[in-house]
């Protein structure tokens, strides 16, 4: 089972990886998490990508290309993965499809989570990440039991002026991707203005077809 998840910033990719990983046992390889990661610890590479980040920018193709190359080559890919904020731009789709070949794998289906820009300034404004275990809230919609107890934290892109700024990037480099795939008929587009849960049923039909 190898998929991508696709979407615009805050469609929900995040969510729902977590749960399919739940669900099947496979890793999810999100990009801007292995970014955030090195801009914790400080490394390089991660105060490079952190300006980027900051101004809802995109990190450079190779630099992603590389990370994505590494981590696809771990034993834990071996019964599939699920891509989450990769590729970005039709340079790293090809790249993606170079690295696969190598690996003799190749993208079985991309599931496009569908969200209208009102409902995703909402969303990316009101989210919530648990510093403890990394879990994804809402304040409104999916608010923790617990606020102390999860020690929430509000990532540093998610303002509205760099959420604006992202929805930009998105429409220009990351939305030609989508055709990328449909020309394969790789493409199963989901309604992701539903709940979590009416998603989560909706893909798992999908990728279980
Ligand atoms: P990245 O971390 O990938 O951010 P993103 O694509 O902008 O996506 P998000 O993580 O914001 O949203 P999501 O779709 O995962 O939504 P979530 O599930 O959290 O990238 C950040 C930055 O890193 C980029 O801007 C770029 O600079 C760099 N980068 C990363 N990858 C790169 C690449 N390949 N190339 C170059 N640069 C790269 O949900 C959002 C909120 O909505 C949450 O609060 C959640 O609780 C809520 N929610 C989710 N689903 C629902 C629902 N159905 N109903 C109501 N609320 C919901």
């Amino acid at each position: 089972m190898n998929i991508i998840l696709f979407g615009a910033p805050g469609a929900g990719k995040g969510t729902q990886a977590k749960e399919l990983t739940k669900k099947y046992g496979i890793p999810q390889i999100s990009t801007g998490d292995i970014l955030r990661e090195a801009i914790a610890n400080q490394t390089p590479l991660g105060l490079e990508a952190k300006k980027l980040m900051d101004g809802g920018n995109l990190v450079s193709d190779d630099i992603v290309n590389g990370l994505v190359g590494t981590r696809l080559k771990k034993a834990d890919c071996e019964k599939g993965f699920i891509l989450d904020g990769f590729p970005r731009t039709v340079a790293q789709s090809e790249s993606l499809d170079k690295i696969l070949e190598n690996l003799n794998k190749k993208i079985e289906k991309v599931i496009a989570l569908d969200v209208s820009d009102d409902e995703i300034i909402e969303r990316i404004t009101g989210r919530r990440v648990s510093k403890k275990t990394g879990k994804i809230y809402h304040i409104k919609y999916n608010p923790p039991i617990d606020e102390k107890e999860e020690d929430l934290e509000q990532r540093a892109d998610d303002n509205r002026e760099t959420v604006m700024k992202r929805l930009e990037v998105y429409n220009k480099q990351t939305a030609p991707v989508l055709d990328y795939y449909k020309k394969q008929g790789k493409v199963f587009n989901v309604d992701g203005g539903k709940s979590l849960e009416e998603i989560t049923k909706n893909i798992i039909e999908i990728l279980e077809k």
